[in-house]
């Protein structure tokens, strides 16, 4: 997982407004996300985060990957992208059981709780933006279940921005 999330850990505003994000541009600063590319094969994201992105005018990136878009409706796929509608489970016992890179989950929070409801998010590099929204979608869901991590390392930026990056402890 590689996400972004408020101090008081909100992804994004209750009406999924996310431009409290762009305070954090700045000209030659990508936090890392290229490199964080590099190590990945395969993207899942949530239906409504991938609506998100074509509703602020972009593209999806990472039509060079295996991209599964989460949703209950089954859909046709969109280019190179695949609608997924199965069990996340199945799909990512699957997916780790064949050679490849990592697997990038792109968020929103319904599927990163999905996710961790059966602990299958291995890391995880949160930037933290300087900012309490007060209100929100979380990133995570109070009753998900105690999970032990471990901190691999952060990084402090110009803007204010820290990213942190843990991974599970393998019990
Ligand atoms: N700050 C950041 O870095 C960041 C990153 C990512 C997203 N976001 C923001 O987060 C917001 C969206 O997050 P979200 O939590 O509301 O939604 P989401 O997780 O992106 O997508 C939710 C959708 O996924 C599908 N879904 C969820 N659980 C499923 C399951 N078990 N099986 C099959 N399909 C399932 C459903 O699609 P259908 O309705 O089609 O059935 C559901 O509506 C947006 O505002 C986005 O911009 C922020």
């Amino acid at each position: 997982m590689y996400i972004s999330m408020s101090l008081d850990g909100y992804i994004a505003k209750p009406d999924g407004d996310i431009s409290f994000l762009s305070a954090m541009e700045q000209e030659g600063q990508d936090y890392g996300y290229a490199e964080f590319n590099k190590t990945v094969d395969t993207v899942i994201i949530g239906r409504r985060s991938y609506d998100k992105v074509l509703s602020l005018g972009y593209e999806y990136p990472h039509s060079d990957k295996d991209v599964y878009i989460i949703t209950r409706t089954p859909r046709p796929p969109k280019g190179s992208f695949k609608y997924y509608s199965g069990s996340l489970k199945t799909l990512i016992t699957d997916l780790k059981s064949r050679p490849g890179k990592n697997i990038y989950c792109d968020g929103g929070s319904l599927i990163v709780n999905e996710l961790l409801k059966d602990n299958l998010i291995d890391e995880f590099i949160i930037s933290i933006i300087p900012i309490i929204l007060g209100d929100g979608i979380e990133l995570f869901n109070r009753g998900i279940a105690e999970m032990a991590i471990k901190l691999k390392g952060f990084k402090k930026f110009k803007k204010g921005l820290v990213q942190l990056h843990y991974e599970k402890i393998l019990s």
